[in-house]
């Protein structure tokens, strides 16, 4: 059945009708070619995904199959061909998307973004939200995944298509997940106290990280601008050739990721380039840190 676009399934069964999206959401061949098992478990016949046709979940597979109120009345099948309303489309591709950064899946990662987008929001916003999720398990804080995210963006701005635009704004996501992919927990030290420019570059440069991390929470918590920031932590970024100008150019990708996706990613990155910036010996380790992770100063 189609209508505005739509492909559904209808599928009566075991007494019951269902109505589910004929496109897998793997990669979308028609689930109507599909194997109907006990339980009313439908099985695509391409790669083996498996979905409960009453809900919509995927049982072997990954993101759950869009389902339709269906109703039999007086012989005729009505359907609510409506979509749900763009918030709950909006929360359900973050989901996807923290789980796609757990599972460290690039394909559903796109997958979803590409939903979040046709749901009427800018998929940039899975970037804002990996690096918020992430940034508790990157023991050496700042990546390379943030300073490259800067000009992936820039990229994305110059796409001549769609699909370009999005691949660009998916390859800082992929590098963000890897990098932070079973590295363990290494919370930020709590708290905050009132912004002090030298106060802030005394703490990284006697590379205490927590003294640092509370005056930097203090800023964002008296919402100042980055750029009201910038020349303290240009400073100390300057103070020494640390890691061999790394520093300085990732305060200056810091920067330029923040005036690409707004202040709403301030705490993330600033956080994360203030712990590159004070590295403390030992920090709350939750778990071992994976040996694939980038190493910041490479
Ligand atoms: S297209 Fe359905 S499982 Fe791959």
């Amino acid at each position: 059945m189609r209508q505005d676009g739509k492909q559904v399934l209808v599928v009566a069964r075991e007494g019951r009708l269902f109505a589910i999206a004929n496109r897998c959401p793997h990669e979308g061949y028609p689930l109507s070619e599909g194997t109907i098992g006990p339980e009313c478990v439908l099985t695509c016949n391409w790669h083996n995904w498996k979905f409960e046709l009453a809900s919509g979940a995927a049982l072997v597979g990954r993101d759950p199959v869009r389902t339709y109120q269906v109703a039999e009345r007086g012989g005729e099948i009505f359907i609510d061909f409506r979509d749900p309303p763009a918030d709950q489309r909006r929360a359900r591709a973050l989901r996807g998307i923290e789980a796609a950064i757990v599972d460290n899946d690039r394909a559903r990662m796109a997958r979803e973004a590409a939903r979040l987008e046709r749901a009427g929001y800018d998929a940039r916003e899975v970037l804002v939200h990996a690096f918020r999720l992430c940034n508790i398990r990157l023991e050496g804080g700042m990546t390379q995944a943030h300073a490259a995210a800067a000009d992936w963006l820039l990229l994305a701005d110059r796409a001549e298509t769609p699909i370009e635009k999005l691949a660009a704004q998916l390859e800082p996501l992929g590098h963000i997940a890897w990098d932070a992919q079973g590295a363990g927990e290494f919370p930020y030290p709590e708290g905050a106290t009132e912004w002090d420019a030298a106060g802030f570059v005394a703490a990284v440069e006697a590379e205490d990280e927590a003294a640092a991390i509370v005056r930097i929470r203090g800023a964002l918590v008296q919402d100042l601008p980055y750029a009201s920031l910038r020349a303290a932590i240009g400073e100390a970024a300057l103070a020494h050739y640390a890691a061999f100008g790394h520093c300085a150019i990732y305060t200056l990708k810091a920067g330029q990721l923040i005036e690409g996706l707004g202040e709403q990613v301030a705490e993330p990155v600033l956080l994360a380039l203030t712990r590159m910036r004070s590295p403390e010996p030992c920090r709350h380790r939750t778990a071992a840190p994976s040996p694939g992770r980038t190493d910041p100063e490479a």
